[in-house]
């Protein structure tokens, strides 16, 4: 059985992310989808509000869990038996940052922890948790980048800073 975790901070989740989600889950038997526990970053959601809209977006796919973890994802990877990390690519910008998480997780894990790589649609191409929630900030239209249940909580969390 093809077991695969995509792990990130999805601070909050949006559609290039379920982009990734969707395909990764045809690919490998069971996908996990894993939100990091960053203490060391202030993020707009807790883990567990980012745990709560994943489940929700994700509902549909009986192969994919979500969860959420502290710490070096190698070590994450080894205590749950998972070899395969499933990492979304935009654009040549990421690249640089991505091929280094990739290289020092399989040098942390021994050899043991790969790393997947989809491109991302182009049209989620120009999409990031940051740009969304820089937009929702300012009261502009994140339509097409969340889905609408995810909208409504962005905008609530800046109407009741
Ligand atoms: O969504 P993001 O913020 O691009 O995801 C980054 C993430 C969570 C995949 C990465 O920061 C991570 O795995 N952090 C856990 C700590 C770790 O294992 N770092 C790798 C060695 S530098």
């Amino acid at each position: 059985m093809k077991r695969a975790v995509y792990p990130g901070s999805f601070d909050p989740m949006t559609y290039g992310h379920l982009d990734i989600i969707n395909r990764a889950s045809e690919i490998f038997d069971v996908l996990i989808v894993s939100v990091l526990n960053n203490n060391q970053k202030t993020p707009l959601f807790s883990v567990e509000e980012r745990v709560k809209i994943l489940r929700e977006a994700t509902r549909h796919l009986s192969n994919v869990k979500v969860d959420s973890f502290s710490g070096l994802l190698t070590n994450y990877a080894a205590e749950n038996d998972l070899h395969v990390a499933v990492r979304g690519l935009r654009a040549i910008t990421d690249f640089e940052y991505e091929l280094q998480l990739a290289q020092t997780n399989r040098l942390l894990s021994g050899g043991k922890l790969d790393t997947v790589f989809l491109t991302t649609s182009l049209e989620y191409a120009y999409l990031s948790s940051s740009s969304v929630k820089e937009i929702a900030s300012f009261g502009g239209d994140i339509s097409k980048a969340v889905p609408d249940f995810v909208a409504e909580q962005i905008f609530e969390k800046y109407r009741s800073r």
